[in-house]
């Protein structure tokens, strides 16, 4: 479904991403992992035409990225960015109504298949009973289920979000990442997210892309990704791993760092 070779990009002259190569397929969740800095929300924003990469290239259904006009590319894949901000007396069912901008006209009206979407994303979500609430009176958990919202009205067949757990206590992140894996199944939306949570990782992917500052390290699936030897070199952490009693969907093993190695340089 979307597929990047060799992607370089630099600011000011400092290499933020070197040769990397991505692909997601139809239907799948990959989650890219890594340090800090080490260059995912640039990555993710290069995947989604957010930012142009110095070299390489970046294919979407077979298609270079810049072949596809900017509406024609906003009905087909959505971007919820790691900060997002929207103006302070905006309402949820505003918010969610800009998911459908891509299907408007010159004069930007809604027609009544856009109230249509816009409801069904409301109902998809649970987000209908804070639709008139101003978008700056919700919690961070209901703001980011409201942005959610509005990636789903944009109706998209691929999905990326960075960090969509971050903040939220434990039953929001619960929630949202339930609500990916539904919205993944019932709508075979592709889905790309950046998580640091490398348990949530491992439940709720197919495939995970683990990064080193600028580049790829490896790309797999969760259990072939997942060894001894990327905690230490990615993480510079060595993790005690416990078998979980409970079957959590393929994989059974729970990770808890144990004690900070040294910085591998390789
Ligand atoms: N506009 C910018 N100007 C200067 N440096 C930037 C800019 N945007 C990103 N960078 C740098 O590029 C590197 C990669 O940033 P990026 O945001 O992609 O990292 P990340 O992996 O998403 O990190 P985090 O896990 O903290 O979100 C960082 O060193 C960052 O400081
Ligand atoms: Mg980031």
């Amino acid at each position: 479904m979307i597929r990047a070779e060799h992607i370089c990009y630099s600011i000011d002259g400092r290499p933020i991403l070197d040769d990397i190569s991505f692909s997601a397929e139809q239907g799948e969740i990959v989650t890219i992992v890594g340090p800090n800095g080490c260059g995912k929300s640039t990555l993710m924003k290069i995947l989604s035409r957010l930012l142009k990469p110095d070299c390489g290239s970046v294919f979407f259904l077979g298609k270079p990225l810049n072949a596809y006009s900017g509406k024609e590319l906003a009905k087909q894949l959505a971007i919820l960015p790691q900060s997002k901000q929207a103006p302070p007396d905006m309402t949820v069912e505003q918010l969610v109504q800009f998911g459908r901008y891509p299907y408007t006209g010159l004069g930007g009206q809604l027609r009544a298949a856009d109230f249509t979407a816009v409801d069904e994303a409301l109902r998809r979500t649970g987000m209908d009973r804070f639709r008139g609430r101003s978008i700056c009176t919700l919690s961070g958990g209901e703001g980011q289920m409201a942005w959610i919202t509005m990636a789903i009205a944009q109706t998209p067949r691929i999905l990326f979000l960075d960090e969509p757990t971050t903040y939220l206590d434990i039953c929001y992140q619960l929630e949202v990442l339930q609500m990916i894996r539904r919205l993944n199944h019932t709508l075979s939306l592709t889905i790309v997210m950046v998580l640091h949570d490398l348990n949530q990782a491992a439940a709720y992917s197919d495939r995970i892309f683990t990064m080193k500052p600028g580049r790829c390290y490896s790309y797999g699936k969760t259990e072939d990704v997942l060894c001894d030897a990327m905690f230490r070199e990615v993480f510079s952490v060595e993790m005690n791993k416990y078998k979980n009693p409970k079957d959590r969907g393929g994989t059974d093993i729970v990770y808890m760092p144990e004690r900070i190695v040294e910085k591998y340089e390789g």
